[in-house]
């Protein structure tokens, strides 16, 4: 309730931000009423007279004629009353004031007057020297009155936006009635976060912004036709039922709350209130649920060869609360985004609108295809896909004209600086090995395909000298991590001849054996599957990255082998598996909260290096309680860092179906800003421990709904002040008030929706360990009072109970869960083993 009340509270505070701010203003707005002497008006919107002082202004070179229609249709603008008509190539120019992306409208109604029948004019339209129009692609059919509007977007750099009228064959003529240009909002096209969606998979897409797009369709899905005066960027919105292909399918719905607009999802100008509060969902009225089924749009494009923009626009009007509506988005067939969940992509606030890009090619069906319906994640009763808004843009193929190098040219500038900006890893060795992963990447189909080379189901092992026992297998290359290599017949002896009893695990890309090499030492053996060089960068750059890192808390790499076509990686192997096995399902005995706080300060510490160490800015991308692995000991390794699924090649991005790996660890920001940070970890960090403390998986869509996503539930407690309520039953009596306090803190601080207030791992680790002090220690402040009355550590306000004690470490301590500290000895401890 409280929670509720306060999401409340915040969407009126945005709501009515949002109705006090005015709307949109372009920072350039040219609208013109060509081949006019007087001012008139669309849509309230002013176009000025482009003739009131002839050649000047805007026109150049002008031997162009102006032309006035005497017998307009009744009721027709009056900006289509005249028209400019261009017998030589002539040019419109706009002085702009800044770099961007800008939109240009060029509005087409012909009529007969003077001798020129302008229906049959032939002309081309060059903007900044791009082609980007040739009169005969255009279809002034009665359906809109006779007047065909063409919308372009575009990046311009400069100062200048020019519009060439050319007629095609010199016999000919062009014209034009009306013009707009007019900037486009800021990142109304990004190039990050685009995913092409292909019969290969999904891949990304990197140069959306250097492309002119032209709009095709632009849908309100489940609402009515929004004209210019319904949105703050003049556009059309017409209404998607002629397009669906099974009108039975879907069901209008809508509602009359304004949308809740969050920073870093949809605004305004991406799409108007209305097409967020009206969608179309699954029909489910007369059908069996038990077999779900789709709800698809056909939109008509020209066929092949071209590639389309196709934005989807997403507002959660359907449901009741948060986490209710998972559903799967296909282009032309394709799976596009697998188990979408828009409570996680609008920072959990819901009915927030959303968009999402994705570039298709066309095919000779001469349609692009959009279909939403349910995923493996929905249940039957809750079975449910919805569409709110979608927009088809074809990238124009361009075509220079004269001098078309200034283009290019930044064009090249453009995506080396899109490039830096998708780059997580500030590692020379790095980049440049992902530079060649990721151009040598096979697009993949699936998820499950795709988790080639991660030492992600690694178990078990021995942790000690792994290097001086390795570097016994080779000399010391040019590349250093020649030193791993081990010959394919001692991995064969290793794992007795790829022994099928010894299998402890297996994925898309091959399989995982339990080893003993020539020495004793204990390995996990990841073979791909022979022959098949699918996985070789991943391959590569996961032995030049391990090799070059290690750390206690990090699982490491005990050498490869790449012969007689076989990539395998030898890792240390972890005798108790995945921390998650030893938190729920799996009926090991529970661990204590001592040891659990010591896995998480392991972890913590490792991921902490990871972020700050030697190899600077690796982001792990796929913290989980899976991917933290303990050892004999219960010392925590995190394993799969830095590598997961494609590698930190940073535009990998929110439609990934990778991301489904992370399903409810997944930093709500980064489909924001589709930026993945270190404090990206830090966020799916703080899931984990709320899956340690309260011994449940991060998403169970088992549960009832407000339980569904763990870090929404246990914030939701956190914040009533009742944490200790969802605790792991085994911990109950074991926590210390303080103790619980603290790390639900941090904890809460890691979940914090924007990176900025997240802590660093820095500080996490910090925290964790004042939680395991706080736990181990009576009252510390006063060690001379009477130990034996076990008093809880209340915490002076305003001041950090661990504030006094920087120093603390418990990296040394023997790991026996069950000892039991006294004060004494942890201080004389603090004292030894400050400095590590
Ligand atoms: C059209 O509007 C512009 C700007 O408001 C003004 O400067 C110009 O005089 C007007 N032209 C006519 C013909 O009214
Ligand atoms: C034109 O508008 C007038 C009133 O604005 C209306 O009565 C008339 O029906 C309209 N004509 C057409 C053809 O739409
Ligand atoms: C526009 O971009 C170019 C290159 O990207 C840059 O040199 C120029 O300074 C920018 N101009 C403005 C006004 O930002
Ligand atoms: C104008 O040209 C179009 C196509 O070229 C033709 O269909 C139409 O009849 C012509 N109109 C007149 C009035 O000549
Ligand atoms: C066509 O013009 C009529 C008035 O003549 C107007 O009511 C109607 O909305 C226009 N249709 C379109 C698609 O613009
Ligand atoms: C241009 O002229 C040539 C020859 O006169 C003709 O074959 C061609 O179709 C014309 N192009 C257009 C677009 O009209
Ligand atoms: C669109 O704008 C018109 C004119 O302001 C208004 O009458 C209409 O209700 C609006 N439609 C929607 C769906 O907001
Ligand atoms: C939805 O469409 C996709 C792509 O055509 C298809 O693979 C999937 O099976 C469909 N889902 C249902 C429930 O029919």
């Amino acid at each position: 309730m409280v929670i509720k009340n306060l999401y409340y509270f915040l969407s009126l505070i945005l709501v009515s931000l949002v109705s006090f701010s005015t709307s949109f203003t372009p920072l350039d707005n040219y609208l013109l009423n060509c081949g006019s002497t007087t001012n008139t008006s669309l849509y309230n919107r002013p176009f000025l007279a482009d003739s009131t002082k002839p050649g000047s202004d805007f026109l150049t070179a002008d031997r162009s004629i102006p032309l006035k229609n005497r017998n307009p249709p009744p009721n027709s603008s009056n900006l289509y009353h005249t028209a400019r008509v261009f017998t030589t190539s002539s040019a419109y120019k706009f002085n702009i004031k800044g770099n961007g992306t800008y939109l240009v409208r060029l509005h087409f109604s012909p009529f007969v007057a003077q001798g020129f029948n302008l229906t049959s004019a032939k002309f081309s339209v060059l903007v900044n020297g791009d082609l980007l129009l040739i009169s005969s692609h255009l279809d002034y059919s009665n359906d809109n009155n006779n007047t065909v509007l063409k919308e372009y977007i575009l990046e311009v750099d400069g100062n200048m936006v020019d519009v060439v009228f050319t007629p095609v064959n010199g016999s000919s003529f062009g014209f034009v009635n009306a013009i707009e240009v007019f900037s486009a909002p800021k990142d109304f096209i990004t190039d990050v976060g685009i995913r092409l969606i292909s019969a290969d998979g999904s891949t990304d897409f990197k140069k959306l912004s250097s492309q002119v797009l032209e709009t095709i369709h632009r849908i309100n899905v489940g609402g009515p036709k929004l004209t210019p005066f319904n949105d703050t960027l003049w556009r059309t919105w017409i209404p998607d039922d002629d397009y669906l292909a099974l009108k039975s399918a879907a069901k209008h719905v809508s509602t009359t709350h304004p949308p809740n607009y969050q920073p870093g999802g949809a605004s305004q100008e991406i799409g108007p209130d209305a097409v967020y509060m009206t969608a179309q969902e699954m029909n489910r009225d007369n059908t069996n649920l038990d077999s779900g089924f789709n709800i698809t749009w056909n939109f008509p494009v020209s066929s092949g060869g071209a590639q389309y923009l196709v934005r989807l626009h997403f507002c959660d009007i359907v449901s009741r609360a948060l986490n209710l509506l998972y559903f799967n988005v296909y282009l032309n067939g394709y799976l596009a985004y697998e188990d979408l969940d828009l409570s996680v992509l609008t920072t959990h606030v819901l009915a927030s609108p959303i968009y999402v890009d994705f570039v298709v090619d066309s095919d000779d069906s001469g349609v692009v295809q959009v279909s939403v319906g349910p995923s493996v994640v929905s249940t039957t009763s809750r079975m449910n896909a919805i569409l709110n808004g979608a927009e088809i843009m074809k990238m124009v193929n361009l075509e220079r004209s004269h001098m078309g190098s200034k283009k290019t040219i930044w064009v090249l500038v453009g995506s080396i600086v899109g490039g830096l900006v998708g780059l997580c890893v500030v590692v020379v060795l790095l980049a440049v090995l992902l530079a060649m992963k990721c151009s040598r990447k096979k697009p993949k189909p699936r998820r499950a395909e795709s988790a080639a080379w991660t030492p992600l189901r690694v178990y078990g092992g021995s942790s000690h000298s792994r290097m001086s026992d390795v570097t016994a297998y080779g000399s010391p290359g040019p590349n250093g991590y020649l030193a791993l290599r081990i010959p394919f017949a001692d991995i064969q002896s290793a794992t007795n001849n790829f022994d099928q009893n010894l299998i402890i695990g297996s994925g898309g890309f091959g399989t995982v054996y339990k080893g003993v090499l020539r020495d004793n030492i204990k390995v996990a053996v990841k073979r791909g599957v022979p022959g098949s060089r699918q996985g070789l960068p991943e391959f590569q750059t996961e032995i030049t990255v391990l090799s070059k890192i290690r750390h206690r808390h990090l699982v490491s790499l005990v050498g490869y082998c790449e012969e007689q076509s076989e990539m395998i990686l030898v890792y240390e192997y972890m005798e108790k598996g995945p921390l998650k096995n030893h938190l729920y399902g799996s009926g090991i005995p529970p661990l204590s909260w001592k040891q659990r706080l010591q896995i998480c300060i392991g972890s913590a510490r490792g991921i902490h290096y990871l972020h700050t160490g030697s190899t600077q800015g690796v982001i792990h991308r796929d913290i989980k309680s899976t991917n933290i692995l303990l050892d004999e000991n219960y010392v925590a390794k995190v394993a799969d860092f830095g590598l997961s699924k494609d590698g930190p090649c940073l535009d990998e991005t929110h439609v990934s179906t990778g991301v489904k790996g992370s399903f409810g660890y997944l930093d709500p920001e980064y489909f924001r800003r589709q930026q993945l940070t270190d404090k990206s970890d830090v966020y799916s960090f703080g899931v984990v421990l709320f899956e340690v403390l309260c011994a449940r998986p991060a998403v169970d869509p088992l549960l009832a709904r407000e339980q569904v996503n763990l870090a929404e539930w246990a914030m939701q407690w956190y914040k009533k002040g009742m944490l200790e309520k969802i605790i792991d039953p085994h911990l109950v009596g074991q926590i210390k008030p303080s103790s619980l306090k603290k790390f639900g803190e941090t904890a809460e601080k890691c979940l914090a929706d924007y990176g900025v207030d997240r802590p660093t791992m820095g500080d996490v680790l910090w925290n964790l360990e004042c939680a395991l002090q706080l736990q181990e220690t009576r009252q510390q402040r006063e060690p001379h009072e009477d130990d034996n009355i076990d008093v809880p550590v209340l915490p002076t306000p305003g001041i950090d109970p661990c504030a006094p004690s920087i120093n603390i470490r418990t990296e040394g301590e023997d790991g026996d869960p069950t000892s039991d500290m006294s004060t004494t000895k942890l201080f004389s401890q603090l004292i030894t083993n400050e400095g590590r």
